[in-house]
């Protein structure tokens, strides 16, 4: 697991979108596995403008969505495909039906579920995979209590993921309480993952994602198996790290702060 803590919220992102961006610049033809929520909105203005830039096109690369909610319609604001048609999609040059996501909208999640894993496993492996981290640890939508050799399927939202992405919906507003996630072992099937974790309300998880016993009550410890992992932070959330000292040191002897983007 590499450990990058950066200074402040705005570098922690800027590292993760270099490292998508050469990613796709490596292998234009890319699969991105994509995620949500709130941290990966500015992730997602930083590729628009290295893309507007000319510093990447994502016309030949594709990309499978970790999740999306059961119960509302695609054309629904707070819906996945919705954020991500907004904050991506529409502004970059993914090639039309490149970009997927799960059909929570399906009279049938369950096979809808299925018939993801299906695809991802037809089109994969994604090369790489871009996780957020839940305050509870979740990874996806994958909960505490969720098995580690999971595919994709159906969850239903524990009450304090509820209330952490409420804010996201109107006050009264329906708001969905399952749907449909990778599973952590499809997950772990990316060849490389990239989680970015920002503010101090992520700090408990990211210190049980690091250094916690793997466990399925914090799903995201199901990262310390993965041969490929990048782990992208700001101070705040490296808060409760034991070995906060030791990371820093490794990264700058190994010179992994600073990567820039390739000339041209
Ligand atoms: C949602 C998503 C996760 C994401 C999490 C963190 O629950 N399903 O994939 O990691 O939110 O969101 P935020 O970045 O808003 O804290």
């Amino acid at each position: 697991m590499r450990i990058l803590i950066f200074p402040d919220r705005a570098r922690a992102v800027q590292a993760a979108v270099i490292r998508v961006v050469r990613q796709v610049q490596d292998k234009p033809e890319a699969t991105l596995g994509l995620a949500t929520g709130g941290t990966m909105e500015d992730v997602y203005r930083g590729l628009i403008d290295l893309h507007r830039q000319g510093a990447v096109s994502f016309a030949r690369a594709s990309s499978f969505n970790l999740d999306e909610y059961i119960g509302i319609p695609a054309s629904h604001p707070q819906s996945y495909g919705f954020y991500m048609r907004e904050r991506l999609f529409s502004q970059v040059d993914f090639a039309a039906g490149a970009t997927r996501l799960p059909d929570g909208a399906s009279a049938d999640p369950a096979a809808a579920a299925e018939a993801y894993e299906a695809e991802i496993a037809r089109l994969g492996p994604i090369d790489l995979q871009l996780l957020g981290l839940g305050q509870n640890g979740h990874i996806g939508f994958n909960e505490p209590s969720s098995s580690l050799s999971s595919r994709t399927r159906v969850k239903t939202l524990t009450a304090s993921t509820v209330e952490a992405n409420s804010r996201f919906f109107a006050p009264g507003e329906a708001q969905p309480m399952r749907a449909i996630t990778m599973g952590i072992a499809t997950i772990l099937d990316a060849r490389r993952l990239l989680l970015l974790a920002t503010g101090e309300a992520k700090a408990e998880a990211t210190a049980q994602l690091i250094e916690g016993a793997v466990s399925a009550m914090w799903p995201c410890t199901a990262l310390q198996m993965h041969r490929d992992v990048t782990v992208i932070l700001d101070e705040a959330a490296a808060g409760l790290l034991k070995m906060r000292d030791y990371y820093g040191w490794v990264a700058e002897q190994e010179g992994a702060m600073h990567i820039g983007l390739a000339a041209g």
